[in-house]
């Protein structure tokens, strides 16, 4: 019999960000067939357009009979074998085409705990999972309800954003009835729930066929939602490897993604330890690597590339088993922060550490890593305060995510 060709196998990336260059470029070194679909406002993006076999450019990714139509029509000459979400705000149309072209992967059920904020607090708590109180920003008399029996400050937080855009504190039920006013038809797109003062921790892990093959965790400086709101510079730093947070984290997570029914890829989580009672709280959780080059950090930590691992595991699917390779257990930590200059200058930032620095237009960013935790305490601290005053200025909160 002549030996059948076998054919390479087809990815679909979706990407309405520009971000998953290491994602492809693993895929061609894969032998895979790379298809890109983005916006048409990206188009002069830097992709990495040596591994992309065809790219392609749509005026809006988020017009659902658009985004169906114009993939139908591409899957008329291409054999397509995954679809993948590059960015969060990808996910649940990556899903809808997965259920309409019936290509194997996370359908619109799982997709939805991973994206809507109020599905995925339902389900964490189905499973056992503690959450802040929360409330739909639907129903007036629930509404109500909720503000008699759960003490301010709440956050009035959108279902499905990212990187606190849009997220607003409201300290009494004087100022959520007019936030809701202005929300106007937007309101049932928002839910309402309890504000946690506390310490947020993130778990980047890599799924491989349900279980959980490799977990970092680490903790935020400020949290996010300040820095966001506030100013200020973004950090994040690996969790100390003998700290009593880190089991609790790590069999939350567990218990997360299983209720969540994750069955392969990366997740990014979120915690809130409160202040208050010591107590976790699931904050958030997204079947994506984590944005603010989180993906560069852990790799200094533990030498593991999120995107390529998530290649890897996409490829394989169900039929292949996935081996995770050596992993290193440093430390590291990052510091961002928007800065005054365009194309600010880190050169005189010598410290050896130092494994990264960002290029972005008037950003400022920095990793730094040690196989000594108290080093990249130390290091971030110092950093903090002289990116503050060589670098920072301070901005109005963005109206779209940076990452
Ligand atoms: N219930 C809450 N209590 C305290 N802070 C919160 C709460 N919800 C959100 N935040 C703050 O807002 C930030 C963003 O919220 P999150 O739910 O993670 O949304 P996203 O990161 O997708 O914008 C958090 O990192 C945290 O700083
Ligand atoms: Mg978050």
């Amino acid at each position: 019999m002549p030996a059948t060709t076998v054919r390479p196998l087809t990815i679909l990336c979706l990407a309405s960000y520009e971000k998953g260059a290491e994602f492809m470029r693993e895929c061609k070194r894969h032998g895979c067939r790379v298809l890109l679909v983005t916006v048409k406002a990206l188009e002069h993006a830097p992709w990495p357009r040596d591994v992309i076999d065809d790219i392609f450019f749509m005026i809006d990714m988020y017009r659902r009979d658009d985004v169906i139509a114009g993939i139908s029509y591409l899957a008329r000459t291409e054999q397509i074998d995954r679809i993948v979400a590059l960015d969060d705000y990808d996910v649940e149309f990556a899903a809808l085409l997965r259920e309409h072209l019936r290509v194997a992967g996370m359908g619109d059920t799982t997709a939805r705990y991973f994206r809507d904020k109020l599905a995925m607090r339902s389900k964490a708590q189905s499973g056992g999972i503690l959450v802040p109180h929360f409330v739909p920003a639907i129903n007036n008399t629930a509404l109500a309800e909720f503000m008699q029996r759960v003490s301010p400050p709440w956050v009035l937080k959108p279902r499905s954003e990212a990187s606190s855009v849009g997220i607003q504190k409201i300290n009494g039920a004087n100022e959520l009835w007019p936030a809701l006013d202005r929300l106007g038809d937007r309101r049932s797109f928002y839910l309402l729930e309890k504000y946690v003062a506390g310490s947020v921790y993130h778990v980047d892990s890599i799924i491989s066929e349900t279980e959980i093959v490799f977990s970092a965790v680490h903790q935020y400086g400020k949290p996010p939602m300040d820095v966001a709101h506030g100013g200020g510079v973004f950090t994040t730093r690996t969790l100390e490897r003998d700290s009593p947070d880190l089991p609790a984290l790590l069999s939350l997570n567990t218990a997360l993604i299983n209720t969540m029914g994750c069955v392969r890829g990366v997740t990014h989580t979120e915690f809130i330890k409160g202040t208050a009672d010591g107590k976790f709280y699931f904050l958030e959780t997204a079947s994506r690597v984590g944005g603010a080059n989180i993906v560069e950090m852990v790799e200094a930590a533990t030498g593991l590339n999120l995107w390529r691992e998530w290649a890897k595991i996409e490829i394989g699917g169900e039929d292949a088993a996935y081996t995770l390779p050596a992993r290193r257990e440093d430390y590291a930590g990052i510091l961002i922060s928007l800065a005054r200059q365009e194309w600010p200058d880190t050169s005189a930032y010598t410290d050896a550490e130092i494994v990264w620095r960002l290029s972005k237009q008037y950003h400022v960013g920095l990793i730094v890593a040690s196989p000594d935790h108290s080093r990249v305490s130390e290091l971030l601290a110092k950093y903090m305060a002289r990116i503050t005053t060589d670098f920072s200025t301070s901005m109005p909160s963005p109206e779209k995510p940076t990452s």
